[in-house]
């Protein structure tokens, strides 16, 4: 609960402001382009020079990147001075995936649905990945009122157009289908009584496309996805991490290097085709934020395909979510989903003043709430940082008395834990680092632009989401991007011939370093973040 004589002041005045906010709800303005061009520039931490350093090796030679990825792109393999024998694998399989998340799982299935010989690795459990933590949602234009194309116009717009077309062609196209695929595998998304599905907003959605499963969302299909991978009998290697890809002789992708977790040892995986799906970057805590991501999130996909040649598009982008928990301290940097904001709960900041749209794009809120927090000093101090309001009591008001309960379960229970009752209190929210925009760099078939037969899904590509995702398209992409790169790796793995295994690039990028003068004493990929005080090697 809140004790705080500064946190109760400002609170009274939310308060005391709420039934003037309530009746003007729908007068906030929206901002112009310039406007908002303006306030990124300003405030949003992708434009902090002082964050970011340029590649001194690699395909991405000269690109900026954060500094803490630059310091994992350009460390020491983790088999660096190890000997491996290739020509006895421990695993022999068509498709290898490596990850065991949403996209890894629904890979998983179309590859073993076209017949393949597949595998599954992950290093913690199938299913303990970001896709399991998703809340809000999954955007599907499926409604009379909406099209593809108005999907694909939001997209691109919330992308700042920098997304790649072709890949938000497959996108919003394929969106209905994985709609009605997940029915039909068992998610139970929220209907009413009619049984059609009730779809919200998101930020920067023209149209109401956000199917739900109250905000389980992610839990819900990771678990539905999970229980296929299961039933199909796929083989699932757990706490085994790919730590390097391993080439054929022509530089095709041909298996991997895995660690096991817990026992430290190597084993070597064959695979005719490899598709990454080790998700995001979270735990890298960029710029020193705090995360809503999963406790795997380590960027090991960008160190693992970089390693072995793969591009990475846009790896200087970053989506910070506006609204992470700021108090309590237990709970900081958790996912607030942006489905509060959609079922109409106003960012307010320490004077009670509702100071921008709830629903601008989450780059856009999330410059928004560091202006607050700092030029403007009109942030609330939890003891632990500045946070700005969101005024959950309305979504009741809006909704009528229930739908918290109904619609919003899980961020009751969050802050029910701390005896903070959001039906009836506004909570402290404050941006987050939550996904990475940029990744892997794809063509539509799935598979990276340099290396042939490796193929990637999920958060671990670039170029889908442009500059800025927009709420529920990641849960989205890792069912079509994911089942993409099963199907296409399955039927790439039909025609391939595999040389002579080769880890000769690893030892190449170890001479690259050198010859940049790269000292360091780091190895990668990360795996696990580091909450110790010991030394990260
Ligand atoms: O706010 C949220 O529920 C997050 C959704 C997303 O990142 O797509």
């Amino acid at each position: 609960m809140y004790t705080s004589p500064e946190i109760l002041s400002s609170l009274k005045k939310v308060e005391e402001t709420r039934a003037e906010r309530f009746k003007h709800k729908d007068e906030i303005p929206r901002m112009s382009a310039a406007e908002k061009d303006d306030i990124l520039k300003a405030y949003h931490p992708d434009y902090k020079s002082e964050g970011f350093e340029n590649l001194k090796v690699g395909v991405n030679k000269g690109d900026k990147v954060p500094h803490e990825l630059a310091a994992y792109l350009q460390a020491h393999s983790r088999i660096k001075d190890v000997k491996l024998d290739l020509e006895k694998p421990d695993y022999d399989v068509d498709v290898l995936i490596i990850g065991g998340g949403g996209a890894g799982a629904s890979a998983a299935i179309e590859a073993h649905a076209a017949g393949a010989n597949v595998m599954v690795v992950t290093k913690l459990r199938m299913g303990d990945a970001n896709s399991m933590m998703a809340e809000g949602g999954i955007q599907a234009a499926d409604k009379p009122n909406d099209s593809p194309a108005i999907h694909y116009i939001d997209v691109m717009g919330g992308g700042h157009f920098a997304n790649k077309p072709e890949l938000v062609y497959k996108l919003v196209t394929e969106a209905p289908d994985a709609i009605s695929w997940l029915e039909n595998l068992g998610v139970e998304f929220d209907k009413d009584e009619k049984g059609n599905m009730i779809t919200t907003h998101g930020g920067g959605t023209s149209r109401k496309r956000m199917h739900a499963c109250k905000d389980y969302s992610g839990a819900e299909i990771m678990r539905t996805l999970r229980d296929e991978v299961l039933n199909r009998g796929i083989p699932v290697v757990d706490f085994t991490a790919a730590i390097e890809i391993i080439k054929d002789e022509e530089g095709k992708a041909a298996g991997a290097v895995l660690l096991n977790m817990e026992t430290k040892d190597l084993l070597i995986a064959r695979a005719k085709t490899v598709v990454i799906a080790t998700g995001g970057a979270g735990r890298m805590h960029y710029q020193g934020f705090p995360t809503s991501n999963h406790y795997g999130a380590t960027a090991d996909c960008l160190v693992l395909g970089y390693r072995a040649g793969a591009k990475l598009l846009y790896p200087d982008t970053l989506q910070y979510h506006p609204t992470g928990a700021a108090f309590p301290e237990q709970i900081l940097g958790a996912l607030v989903t942006e489905k509060v904001r959609s079922l109409g709960a106003q960012l307010v900041n320490r004077d009670g003043v509702a100071y921008i749209h709830p629903l601008e794009t989450r780059d856009v809120n999330a410059s928004g709430i560091i202006r607050e927090c700092s030029t403007r000093d009109e942030g609330v101090d939890t003891g632990n940082g500045k946070a700005v309001w969101l005024d959950t009591p309305m979504i009741e008001m809006i909704g009528g008395e229930g739908t918290i309960m109904k619609r919003i379960p899980a961020m009751y229970r969050m802050f029910a834990k701390y005896d903070i009752d959001i039906r009836k209190v506004p909570i402290l929210v404050y941006p987050t680092l939550h996904y990475q925009n940029g990744g892997l760099e794809i063509t539509p078939d799935g598979m990276t632009t340099k290396v042939k037969n490796l193929f990637v899904a999920g958060e671990a590509v670039g170029g889908i989401h442009g500059r800025n995702r927009l709420m529920g398209n990641s849960l989205l992409d890792i069912i079509v991007f994911g089942r993409n790169a099963g199907k296409e790796s399955a039927k790439a793995a039909k025609t391939a011939k595999l040389g002579k295994l080769t880890l000769s690039h690893v030892a190449e990028f170890e001479n690259e370093l050198a010859a940049a003068g790269v000292t360091t004493e780091l190895v990668s990929p990360k795996l696990l973040p580091n909450y110790t005080k010991q030394k990260d090697i």
